[in-house]
């Protein structure tokens, strides 16, 4: 058995900021399922969101904030977010991250959609994420943080005072770790790769929120997924990001004859909220017709987009044509784990943090670039709040009966990505939803729920986990009879602010039957 003061589980962003703030009063061990390079932040193309120019004001990142999120945000949280954006990255630069300006200085701020203003800053070029993770993992490097990879978190453990005490891993090798901990954060991200379109990580795929729904934690808002408009779409298959800066500079959304297809769709035209976009893409294909990116018009694309460039390339597209075939796909979540503003979940001395958390900021939908931002504010607050924690003795574990883990049939990973996509996917109605619903109770989730994983074999953990997950997604989805943001119902295709604006589904596994 291994001790620390702080566990973080994850290493995007989010968990990398956490993490080291803590550090400076705490023994944090760091612990990820993969590598740390190998998360979505590291795969963040557009860039950062803060109000810093002349011309912008915190008030107007709130605006367009708000109205991303169709309303249904915490405001407190996003006067949080956005009012705090400034200083951190006043601290990240401090500290010796780079981004893009010109040559007297003056940082380069790009446009992406639905922002009122130019606010995005970015480096090199479209690789914001890589850069900024590369500069954290340099200080967690200078830091006493211990960093475990290739080690996956399978189970919170609970103690007999109904806290979370740490958490049961298995390692490379299969072998069981058990890590003990005064405080227990979870920041493994959303849940991308649950889809058959994602821009995400093969990594990401729900476990933290499988994790703390099991243990007892309220989750929260899992119907609001957003669908990126434009993954790379070659061959029947999603390729990768092309991030929305693209049309942040200049291209347009045409389909195969050259018809620009968001001109009557919303003023806002190519850059309007993403679902709106993603909708109407969709819209297009599910007619047959293929859309594309125009980029005849943005000079030195290549310098500009590099990471676009090479992803295209990989795939044998010559970029000299000037169009870059795209379809939308899962990018984000809105909902997840239940917390507060500092992070707590409702289950004492477990913390949430980044994508795998919902403060409610994001409301229904997130506007472009808050998602870097979110884990750098949000984490700086836990990390703070938890290095400054008192010290408590861990109690004993609960005693829980589990049952055995003999399991007949999963289903492949594919079958479930491809039902995701079809019946919660873009467009949702209740015949759709019920079918996948129906088709994960075949599991019997409750069973899945109160199973002994620790003997399993790590696949084996990994699609349980999905399975609940998607059940989640499956029954918000549901409940939530009305369409807002990244939830379109076309069985309810309107907002219904009566019933649905300050409600929200929040589901507990002792809601499961
Ligand atoms: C993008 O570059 O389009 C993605 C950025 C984001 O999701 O915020």
């Amino acid at each position: 058995m291994v001790k620390a003061e702080i566990i973080v589980i994850g290493s995007g962003i989010a968990a990398l900021k956490t993490a080291l703030e803590a550090s400076e009063h705490k023994h944090v061990i760091l612990i990820t399922k993969s590598n740390i390079r190998h998360g979505n932040s590291y795969l963040a193309q557009g860039g950062i969101a803060a109000a810093i120019s002349d011309r912008d004001r915190v008030s107007l990142h709130k605006k367009d904030t708000l109205a991303a999120g169709q309303r249904y945000n915490k405001v407190k949280a996003v006067e949080k977010l956005v009012e705090e954006a400034p200083s951190v990255i006043a601290e990240l630069i401090e500290s010796g991250m780079q981004f893009d300006h010109d040559h007297d200085g003056t940082l380069l701020l790009g446009m992406e959609g639905a922002h009122s203003e130019r606010r995005i800053l970015h480096s090199h070029g479209d690789a914001t994420g890589k850069y900024i993770m590369e500069h954290l993992i340099g200080c967690l490097k200078k830091s006493s943080i211990t960093v475990m990879e290739d080690v996956t978190a399978v189970e919170l453990i609970i103690g007999k005072d109904d806290s979370c005490i740490g958490v049961k891993a298995l390692d490379k090798a299969g072998e069981l770790v058990t890590y003990h901990a005064e405080q227990t954060v979870l920041a493994t991200g959303g849940c991308g790769s649950l889809y058959h379109f994602t821009s995400n990580s093969q990594m990401v795929s729900g476990d933290g929120i499988a994790l703390a729904f099991k243990a007892g934690a309220k989750v929260r808002d899992m119907e609001f997924i957003q669908f990126h408009p434009t993954l790379l779409f070659v061959n029947g298959k999603a390729k990768g990001l092309v991030s929305e800066a693209v049309r942040g500079d200049g291209a347009r959304l045409v389909t195969e004859t050259g018809k620009p297809i968001m001109e009557d769709v919303h003023s806002l035209k190519d850059l309007a909220p993403r679902h709106i976009v993603a909708q109407t893409i969709f819209s297009y294909i599910q007619r047959g017709e293929k859309v594309f990116l125009d980029i005849s018009m943005i000079k030195d694309f290549k310098n500009r987009f590099p990471t676009v460039t090479s992803l295209c390339e990989k795939s044998g597209l010559d970029l000299e044509l000037g169009k870059i075939p795209v379809a939308p796909g899962n990018h984000f979540l809105m909902g997840g784990i239940e917390v507060d503003e500092s992070g707590q979940t409702s289950v004492p001395s477990l913390y949430a943090v980044g994508e795998v958390a919902c403060t409610g900021v994001h409301g229904a939908n997130r506007l472009a670039s808050n998602s870097l931002l979110e884990g750098l504010v949000f984490g700086n607050t836990l990390g703070r709040f938890l290095a400054k924690v008192p010290s408590r003795s861990i109690p004993q574990e609960k005693e829980q009966s589990k049952c055995s883990s003999q399991i007949s049939f999963l289903p492949d990973f594919t079958t479930l990505q491809e039902k995701l996509m079809n019946e919660a996917g873009i467009v949702r109605n209740e015949a759709g939803l019920t079918r996948l619903k129906d088709y994960l109770e075949t599991f019997n989730i409750e069973k899945l729920l109160q199973m002994e994983v620790t003997a399993l074999p790590i696949q084996e953990i990994t699609k349980i986990n999905a399975i609940i997950v998607a059940w989640l997604i499956a029954e918000s989805a549901l409940t939530r009879t009305e369409s807002r943001g990244g939830h379109f119902r076309s069985d309810y295709p309107s907002e219904d602010d009566t019933q649905w604006l300050d409600n929200s589904v929040i589901l507990a596994c002792t809601d499961v039957k």
